[in-house]
């Protein structure tokens, strides 16, 4: 981290308790090895050039750092079962983003996700998409992975983009754009981002509020972190026909307790079935729905069909084998992966007085909504 990025940085959104730096290691004007005070002495560590705000059972062990630097350390063991379910949760994510540096960095994989994103948002092309960026000047990404969109963001907005991950995808997203002036990023929990409240203008957290504890208090907690006037967009899952919700729940609990690397076998199979049947590029149609398994009457790639409606067994040819296994090991591994139905989106944003929003409907098993506080 830059020492200039300390005066964004509040722990737990007090901004009346402004934070110092001491630096023990750098490499140009980023930090790589220091830590962060509070006015009472507190320390955050920053490692790798990511300072860490997690605490109790979130926090990895700090003991050796503590050690190398004489500092008075404890390790505190706190936490609620919703905590130990994110720690799991946050097993899965630190294993695949450290695998995965070059995710949505390379040019195959770019043109698929920003046409992706573009549809999320409902913008026409990527020139709308940076147009988009450039009218944004304080931007937070939650959850950003590998960091490709925190990048792009970046490279676009003429203001500040901060990018927060709860696992060691922060340290990937670091890695991925620490060459960009305007970029910082922090690990930490969402639901507890050190950030003034209100102090953004836009937030995105694609594919990440289903993975936290509970969806809802996951779009609650940064909703506050909201300007009012400012645009938040996030993408979660949308609950499935009752075929494939019986094979999700059957697969995941046979997948989710295995170890990163048994999980990743596992899924190869269905990865293999995903491109078989994207190999046979066969379309079929359907002159009637079928109600009872929500699939709706029209024409249907086969590939589509099945992944859709009956088993999730991605395959895009925009990917190599091992990263659409990897998109497969992602639905099938996490601890906690929620889904909604729209109705219940819905519901949160009345709740919380939101009356100007947009459900795109990008792809059938998720809920895409940009909304404007
Ligand atoms: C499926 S990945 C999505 C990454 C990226 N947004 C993308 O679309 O490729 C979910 C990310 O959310 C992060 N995450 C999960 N729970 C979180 C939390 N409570 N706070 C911050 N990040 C969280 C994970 O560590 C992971 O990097």
């Amino acid at each position: 981290m830059r020492e200039s990025a300390l005066a964004h940085l509040s722990p737990l959104g007090k901004s009346d308790s402004p934070l110092t730096l001491e630096a023990f290691e750098t490499d140009g004007d980023h930090v790589v090895e220091g830590v962060l005070r509070d006015k009472d002495g507190n320390w955050l560590a920053i490692k790798d050039g990511v300072p860490s705000f997690l605490t109790g059972l979130l926090q990895p062990d700090l003991s050796e750092f503590a050690a190398k630097h004489n500092l008075a350390y404890e390790r505190s063991q706190a936490g609620s079962e919703r905590d130990a379910d994110q720690v799991l949760t946050n097993e899965t994510f630190s294993d695949k983003w450290s695998r995965f540096k070059t995710y949505g960095l390379e040019a195959s994989h770019q043109e698929f996700l920003f046409d992706w994103y573009c549809k999320k948002l409902g913008l026409q092309n990527e020139g709308e998409l940076k147009a988009f960026y450039a009218g944004k000047s304080r931007i937070l990404e939650c959850g950003p992975g590998s960091g490709f969109n925190s990048r792009f963001m970046a490279e676009n907005c003429p203001g500040e983009v901060f990018a927060l991950d709860i696992s060691d995808a922060a340290f990937t997203t670091f890695g991925n754009t620490k060459h960009l002036a305007n970029c910082t990023v922090v690990q930490a929990d969402l639901m507890e981002a050190p950030f003034a409240d209100e102090s953004f203008d836009f937030i995105i957290a694609d594919g990440v509020l289903h993975h936290t504890p509970n969806t809802r208090a996951a779009v609650e907690a940064l909703y506050r972190k909201l300007e009012p006037g400012g645009q938040f967009f996030f993408y979660v899952y949308k609950k499935m026909g009752a075929a494939r919700a019986f094979c999700d729940e059957h697969i995941r609990n046979a997948f989710m307790h295995l170890s990163p690397e048994e999980c990743y076998a596992a899924c190869e199979s269905l990865t293999e079935l995903g491109r078989a049947l994207s190999n046979l590029n066969v379309e079929i149609k359907l002159d009637k729905a079928i109600p009872v398994l929500g699939i709706p009457e029209g024409t249907h790639d086969v590939q589509r069909l099945i992944y859709y409606n009956f088993v999730k067994c991605f395959w895009n040819d925009a990917f190599d084998f091992e990263t659409n296994n990897m998109v497969n090991f992602d639905w099938y591994h996490p601890h906690n992966a929620w889904q909604h139905t729209e109705e219940e989106v819905v519901g949160w944003l009345k709740d919380l007085g939101v009356s100007s929003y947009d459900i795109n409907d990008a792809n059938p098993n998720g809920i895409s909504v940009l909304l404007t506080k």
